[in-house]
């Protein structure tokens, strides 16, 4: 999605105060054919994917497997890692998580999204994708946390216990455990991005990334993250919502106006406020004409009936504070629908 794309963009934050300086690499590549593995001698070599069905020719190579995050428990995080698609030695690394909660790093971010390989329309094949970000930087697609997408846990009943202090320890786990498997990239610049629910995922990984690097056998040269459609805090993002609806014209000023004299995203009674509640209605009724997600490209017109189902569906599964007026629950429908 192009829009996602572009605010991940503008929101990467610088995390440390790390002068520029370049990062020592390891290994050397000589040109892209080059059957010489940076991978020797470590057991990375035995995830290379060597034969995806119908996955069009490319000269980097893509590696997917498991890494055992929690012997006692067998909980084990899946991951699909593209290298960069040339010079990936000097090219940084980069973790992608999906949002959700629940939402598949594989089925979203790397088969729809960002990766090389994108399903085609029809399902039959795989092509390549004009915007994958593996042109820039190593591109590490992992399933988080257990129970989403191929991640498991032996130990079902932690499906129940799960919540993010548990997503962002297993996330740790599994990059140190990454990191034997391709240790070329130990020392790689490192920046966490992600979606959606990811807005949680991401600054909380990367704090006890930041945390547990005072350990210097710990190091991990975190230099920022990137955040697409976060979801942070309601107030904040409805907040975002209407701001960014004025300053791309979707919106009059006056509606804006209204909003910003009559709207408190921080109470618990928002939508109780008559004004406020219509301004608000005022703006999400753009977005049915409108994509939310890219402004300037054509809406793609679905079977209306079929997908006022699923937006039922999707509605009555969620609990939403988000919620205020039926055009706020179908906001909440675009949202989840869009969740990756
Ligand atoms: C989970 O259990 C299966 C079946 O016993 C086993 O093959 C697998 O290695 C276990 N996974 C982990 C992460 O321990
Ligand atoms: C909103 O409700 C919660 C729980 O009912 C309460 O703890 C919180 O203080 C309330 N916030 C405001 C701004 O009234
Ligand atoms: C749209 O809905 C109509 C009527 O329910 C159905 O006949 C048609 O096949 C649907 N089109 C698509 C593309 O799903
Ligand atoms: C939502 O829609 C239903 C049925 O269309 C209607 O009865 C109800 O009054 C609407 N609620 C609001 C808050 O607009």
């Amino acid at each position: 999605m192009d829009f996602v794309v572009n605010v991940m963009f503008i929101l990467v934050l610088s995390v440390t105060a790390s002068p520029p300086f370049l990062v020592p690499v390891l290994g050397s590549r000589h040109g892209q054919w080059s059957t010489e593995r940076k991978l020797i001698n470590s057991w990375g070599s035995e995830d290379l994917v060597t034969n995806l069905p119908g996955q069009p020719k490319v000269h980097f190579q893509h590696y997917a497997g498991y890494v055992t995050v929690n012997e006692r428990s067998g909980r084990a995080l899946f991951y699909w890692f593209y290298e960069a698609s040339t010079l990936p030695n000097d090219k940084p690394l980069v973790l992608w998580l999906n949002g959700g909660p629940g939402c598949s790093s594989v089925g979203y971010g790397a088969t729809q999204e960002i990766g090389p390989f994108i399903v085609d329309s029809e399902g039959h094949a795989l092509k390549l994708n004009p915007y994958a970000w593996n042109t820039e930087a190593n591109m590490l697609f992992v399933e988080s946390p257990v129970g989403v997408g191929f991640s498991y846990s032996n130990t079902t009943t932690e499906y129940d216990s799960l919540g993010d202090d548990f997503t962002a320890n297993d996330a740790y786990a599994f990059l140190h455990k990454w990191f034997l498997k391709f240790p070329s990239y130990k020392s790689s610049m490192f920046y966490v991005a992600g979606e959606s629910y990811a807005g949680k995922y991401v600054p909380e990984l990367a704090e006890l990334i930041l945390d547990k690097n005072k350990d210097p056998s710990l190091f991990i040269d975190l230099r920022g993250i990137l955040l697409g459609n976060p979801e942070t805090c309601d107030a904040e993002d409805w907040k975002g919502l209407v701001d960014y609806a004025w300053s791309h014209a979707v919106v009059s000023d006056e509606t804006h106006r209204t909003i910003r004299d009559s709207c408190d995203f921080n109470s618990n009674n928002t939508w109780s406020n008559k004004d406020c509640s219509q301004a608000v209605d005022e703006v999400l009724k753009q977005y049915k004409v409108i994509d939310i997600y890219s402004l300037y490209t054509s809406v793609c017109i679905g079977n209306s009936t079929g997908s006022e189902q699923t937006s039922l569906q999707v509605m009555f599964r969620r609990t939403s504070k988000m919620v205020s007026s039926n055009l706020s629950v179908m906001l909440v429908f675009v949202l989840t629908a869009y969740e990756k």
